[in-house]
């Protein structure tokens, strides 16, 4: 369904755009329906990147990536982008930032009504709104009719998740959709995820919580500087990680609920070997891998 191939992006920087930096190095991975795809890696290794790249937000500097067969980095027009926005929509960190303050939060319900349904009835409209709200597990009572500031983060993320679902939506990419909820609305927010996942949808899913993210992903990828270190089926990348930066990276979180600041604190005060960046020679920025056992792969210099 989403296939990304040999993408990279290579930002300009510093004041006059003179310098490069490298966000993100040929990663090559697929997303099929009902399958959840988990992008884990420390700050700064190229996820959101990636789900920019995704959501046509920011194109790749060399490769390509497809959805149902469709190169979207070719997305021409308004009218093309509207269709691939029906069917593959992003959702991120920050909630608030999704709302309007001024504005009640089911505005955004309306937005996407006179975007995509503009013929629909009010009568219609009200109950294919209250059908997806009780998709995202919400009671219309508590969030209809409501100022942002007057929702919890976890109301708000999943009135955002509700949004998509009034779309014939494909795919969807988190972006560390649950790094800013308390413990127990990230598992309700999971557990979301999990009946999305039933329902046949594609998830890409950046995760910020390596204890909860592995619960309902099917097949992770570890990113290590734009360059995918490992890649594999959840469990197996968890129970046997083989790059020695996944190692790493799984071994400063065996505690549950433990932030993402905190590994990240720990990973600077107690830095990884350095790895030898995945380059097989000089000028060659490829980053390839090899299947060490059935699905699961390695980065080539890091076995
Ligand atoms: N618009 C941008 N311009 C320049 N550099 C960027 C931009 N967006 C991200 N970066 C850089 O690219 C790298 C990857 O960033 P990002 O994809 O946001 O990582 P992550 O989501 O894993 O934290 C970082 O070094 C970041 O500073
Ligand atoms: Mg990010």
């Amino acid at each position: 369904m989403l296939e990304l191939s040999h993408v990279h992006k290579v930002y300009r920087v510093g004041a006059f755009g003179g310098s490069t930096l490298r966000a993100v190095r040929d990663v090559n991975l697929v997303v099929k329906p009902g399958e959840v795809v988990s992008l884990i890696g420390e700050s700064g290794s190229g996820k959101s990147t990636i789900g920019k790249m995704v959501l046509g937000l920011t194109k790749p500097s060399q490769g390509t990536i497809t959805f149902e067969g469709k190169d979207v980095t070719r997305l021409r027009g308004f009218g093309e982008k509207k269709e691939y926005y029906r069917h593959v929509q992003g959702v991120f960190q920050d909630p608030f930032s999704s709302f309007n303050p001024i504005f009640k939060a089911d505005r955004v319900f309306e937005m996407i009504r006179s975007s995509y349904f503009p013929d629909v009835s009010d009568a219609d409209w009200r109950e294919k709104v209250l059908d997806v709200i009780g998709t995202v597990r919400l009671d219309p009572a508590n969030v209809l009719n409501k100022y942002p500031h007057q929702l919890s983060g976890g109301q708000l993320q999943r009135l955002l998740i509700a949004r998509a679902l009034l779309l014939d939506i494909r795919l969807l990419v988190a972006d560390e959709i649950i790094s800013m909820l308390d413990a127990s609305t990230r598992i309700d927010v999971l557990n979301l995820l999990a009946d999305l996942k039933e329902r046949g949808l594609g998830i890409l899913f950046v995760t910020h919580d390596l204890s909860l993210g592995n619960y309902v992903s099917d097949r992770s990828v570890i990113l290590r500087k734009g360059a995918i270190a490992e890649l594999g089926p959840t469990r197996r990348v968890f129970e046997n990680p083989l790059h020695p930066y996944s190692r790493h990276l799984l071994s400063c979180v065996p505690q549950l609920h433990r932030t993402w600041a905190e590994v990240d604190a720990e990973l600077a005060a107690n830095p990884p070997e350095d790895v030898v960046l995945p380059t097989v020679s000089e000028g060659d920025d490829s980053a390839p891998l090899v299947e060490a056992e059935e699905g699961h792969f390695v980065g080539i210099d890091q076995r």
